[in-house]
């Protein structure tokens, strides 16, 4: 017998409600939906968020297996948001009050009998006008609707284990068991055995307790074991068994957990001891057309892109608690997360910071077993202080978890702190000044402190903005992890924000997108990207050469280049212009003295071609090199006094004539109306070149697709999987000002998600496919504005569990 049955399929759907359609008799029009699903597919931007506002009902229909007899049949929603009731055969069994958090009904009394079918409804309100967490004010963020993970059924013994919770340190070992279903018969034993979930390091000892009450707690001293770190995160599985007098075993539940340490103090961020600086940003569970609705492998994607690509460490889920298969994913590549209760800004009445309370609750019952979580946020995220409500969550979190600190995200300064981190939102940073501010000025206390948030609303970006902006958005992201890298009281920080999302009217730029992730929505990179992936080894994130600039003047006002930066984490790069080699530009050129890897200003296109080229005297070089820069940034006529008194002094000297400075300028400088220099940018890494990137006029521009796999799984559900669509030159150089529609197509037994016509942004697009259920061979054809037909190839499994 099946102990879970995932409830995923053949759901019927309707977004119009009324209380007849609870009769199991209920006809009517339905339409045949999958789980993960969203009320309303929305457009890519510009749309009214009232369109996925809605009181929507689900209905499936199962049948009571003769072999349940005697058996504990348990509903588990994964997520329905926001408010949810649930109805077996037209009966209310249960509701449920947050859209981010999971919920179980205990359907076992109210069965058709056996052989006959069940009527399963749960009717789903998306209402943003709901008096629980976020809603009550403005969010700057949509809240979507529908069940979006995954529902299943549990077959359970009378008597069977709820919850295993597993604390450790580093070679220690507690757990709490709650059991669940009336008294507990005598002669029942709970056994323990602790085994590597991966073939890592040594195997503990098994722990083994007998005890017959509803929470046993057991513990052992577990050696060795090998402990869950960033760069190896060791996972081990906890198998409790119950067993009745008989000895028989009634239940099993397996556990993956981590052995680690966490702490902060005022030194920074500890993890078994070694002090760790968080590099990370923040998360939004949003795509494009489906809102939340993204199956498993989506989920784990989106963890892959923030360890591989972003070259992160930490991830905060803001704001509210997200898949497990994301923080499962976390927990496997050694990305730490902070994750918090849903929130944003409004504290309502009593009934709704109860319900905030109970949020607390569900979100560490439901997630403390995951290693990657290191910290609880238990305050509405940006809200007032409000001490009768946070001693409360604080208080409730500390009952439930003894293991980790709290901490709760605030923009105040010198606000209350009933927490044990200060988790700041700090916004100062505005292109010209200090990164971050010093934490003295922003609280006094001892304990840890951590940047929440920066950056953000203070420079939206999109990816079609012109390359100053982008670069700029770049830099901003620099300044602040260059500033928190050289500041001890700051553990470390995340920035505002991974990916762009759809948001509500009063936030973004107009179009229901907040353009501030330094990725868009989905997952293209902005130029921002690459300073967080140079931060990180090429062991992980892969060999990282990015230019910042396309050297084309003309993109400049008054055509004049200026504030080209090389992003690398190579060892260094050598330029050439043409085939002349220039200069090798290294970490020791960049003004980030507190990043392992700054970006580095291409401050020098000319290298020694002034002497070999045109017979300048070495000794002249570089003051002619200065004042060429100058005239590039201040334009002839405007060079401040000191680069004048700079040629006056070369004058006397010989080194150059104004008409000299003046050839030197256009050809060197690049010239309106002169033909356009190529160069050549080369990435070493142990003496080795492993990146080139070329820049030179294109001729032609086509598409290149990508994706993170190619091989789509049924599992509990569906697949999908993101492709994406960028425009390049026959150099591989983004085409960022391309804008050209694209027109997608499927073969085979795949589908796509959103719609069949999209135009490029920035250079830059995605599109979803999604699996039908059926295994076999499919493709996605992507038909460019030029008629060229791209495509990409998959392989669908269907595994049926
Ligand atoms: C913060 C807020 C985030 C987002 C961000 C934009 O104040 O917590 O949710 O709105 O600003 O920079």
């Amino acid at each position: 017998m099946k102990n879970r049955i995932y409830l995923n399929n053949d759901w019927e759907f309707s977004d119009e409600f009324n209380e007849k359609m609870l009769s199991p008799k209920f006809k009517g029009k339905w339409e045949s939906v999958r789980i993960p699903h969203s009320v309303t597919e929305t457009p890519f931007n510009s749309f009214d968020e009232s369109i996925y506002q809605k009181i929507s009902l689900y209905r499936k229909s199962f049948k009571t297996e003769t072999e349940w007899a005697g058996k504990r049949i348990i509903l588990t929603v994964g997520a329905a948001a926001h408010m949810a009731e649930v109805y077996l055969n037209g009966e209310k069994l249960a509701e449920h009050k947050c859209g981010y958090t999971a919920f179980s009904v205990d359907l076992s009394d109210h069965l058709a009998p056996a052989g006959k079918a069940n009527i399963l409804a749960i009717k789903v309100d998306s209402r943003e006008s709901l008096d629980i967490p976020p809603f009550g004010y403005v969010i700057d963020y949509m809240t979507y609707g529908g069940i979006y993970r995954d529902v299943y059924l549990d077959i359970k013994n009378p008597v069977y284990i709820q919850d295993v919770f597993v604390k450790t340190s580093s070679n220690h070992l507690e757990s709490e068991i709650t059991l669940e279903g009336g008294d507990v018969p005598e002669g029942y034993t709970v056994e323990q055995k602790v085994v590597s979930a991966a073939s890592l390091g040594g195997e503990p000892s098994a722990c083994i307790t007998t005890a017959a009450a509803k929470k046993i707690l057991t513990a052992c001293d577990a050696s060795p074991v090998v402990a869950w770190t960033l760069e190896n995160p060791a996972l081990y599985n906890l198998v409790t068994v119950l067993k009745n007098e008989k000895g028989k075993a009634v239940d099993t539940k397996t556990v993956r957990f981590g052995f680690r340490d966490i702490r902060f103090d005022e030194t920074g961020f500890y993890l078994n001891n070694k002090k760790i600086k968080l590099r990370g940003l923040n998360r939004h569970q949003s795509y494009p057309y489906v809102g939340y609705a993204m199956p498993k492998n989506m989920q784990t994607d989106d963890a892959d892109i923030l360890k591989y690509e972003l070259g992160l460490n930490y991830v905060r889920t803001s704001h509210y608690p997200q898949s497990h298969a994301f923080i499962d994913r976390c927990d496997e590549l050694g990305l730490l997360v902070f994750t918090e209760i849903p929130g944003w800004q409004h504290i309502g009445g009593e009934k709704w910071q109860d319900q905030a309370v109970e949020n607390v609750r569900e979100m560490i019952l439901e997630y403390r077993n995951h290693p990657s979580i290191f910290m609880w946020g238990v305050r509405i995220n940006e809200s007032q202080d409000n001490d009768a409500l946070y001693t409360r969550t604080n208080e409730l979190a500390h009952k439930l978890d003894s293991t980790r600190p709290t901490g709760g995200v605030r923009f105040l300064q010198h606000s209350h702190l009933l927490e044990d981190v200060y988790t700041f939102n700090d916004f100062v940073h505005e292109g010209n000044n200090r990164g971050t501010r010093l934490k003295k000025n922003v609280t006094d206390t001892k304990k840890g402190y951590l940047i929440s948030e920066y950056n953000g609303h203070m420079y939206p970006t999109k990816t079609f903005d012109d390359e100053r902006h982008r670069t700029e958005h770049a830099i901003r992201h620099a300044n602040v992890l260059d500033s928190v890298a050289g500041d001890d009281e700051i553990a470390g920080s995340s920035g505002w924000c991974a990916f762009d999302y759809n948001t509500h009217k009063d936030f973004g730029s107009g179009d229901r997108i907040c353009y501030h992730g330094v990725m868009d929505m989905f997952r293209n990179p902005k130029l921002a990207a690459y300073v967080y992936g140079i931060q990180q080894d090429n062991s992980v994130t892969g060999d990282i050469l990015e230019i910042t600039s396309s050297m084309d003047i003309g993109e400049y006002p008054g055509g004049t280049i200026d504030g080209i930066w090389i992003l690398t984490n190579a060892d260094s790069v050598k330029l050439y212009t043409g085939n002349t080699f220039i200069r090798e530009y290294t970490s020791a050129d960049s003004p980030y003295k507190n990043l392992k890897k700054g970006p580095i200003p291409l401050f020098d296109v000319i290298g020694n071609r002034l002497v070999d080229e045109d017979g300048v005297k070495p000794s002249h070089s570089e003051a002619i090199k200065e004042l060429l820069r100058a005239a590039q940034k201040y334009g002839m006529e405007k060079i401040p006094f000191k680069y004048k008194l700079k040629f006056v002094k070369l004058l006397l000297c010989r080194a150059v004539t104004f008409k000299k400075l003046e050839k030197f300028y256009w050809k060197y400088m690049g010239s309106w109306g002169g033909s356009q220099s190529s160069h050549k940018f080369e990435a070493y890494k142990d003496g080795k070149i492993v990146k080139t990137v070329i820049k030179t006029p294109g001729k032609k521009t086509g598409i290149e697709l990508s994706t993170r796999r190619t091989e789509l799984l049924e599992e509990e559900t569906y697949d999908a999987v993101c492709v994406n669509i960028r425009a390049k030159d026959e150099h591989f150089n983004l085409q960022p000002y391309c804008q050209e529609a694209v027109s997608l197509s499927v073969k085979g037994p795949i589908a796509i998600i959103g719609p069949s016509v999209v135009s490029l942004k920035g250079g830059m697009a995605g599109t979803y496919v999604k699996t039908l259920g059926r295994a076999g061979k499919a493709q996605l054809v992507v038909t460019d504005w030029q008629g060229n037909e791209t495509y990409m190839n998959f392989t669908v499994k269907v595994k049926k569990i």
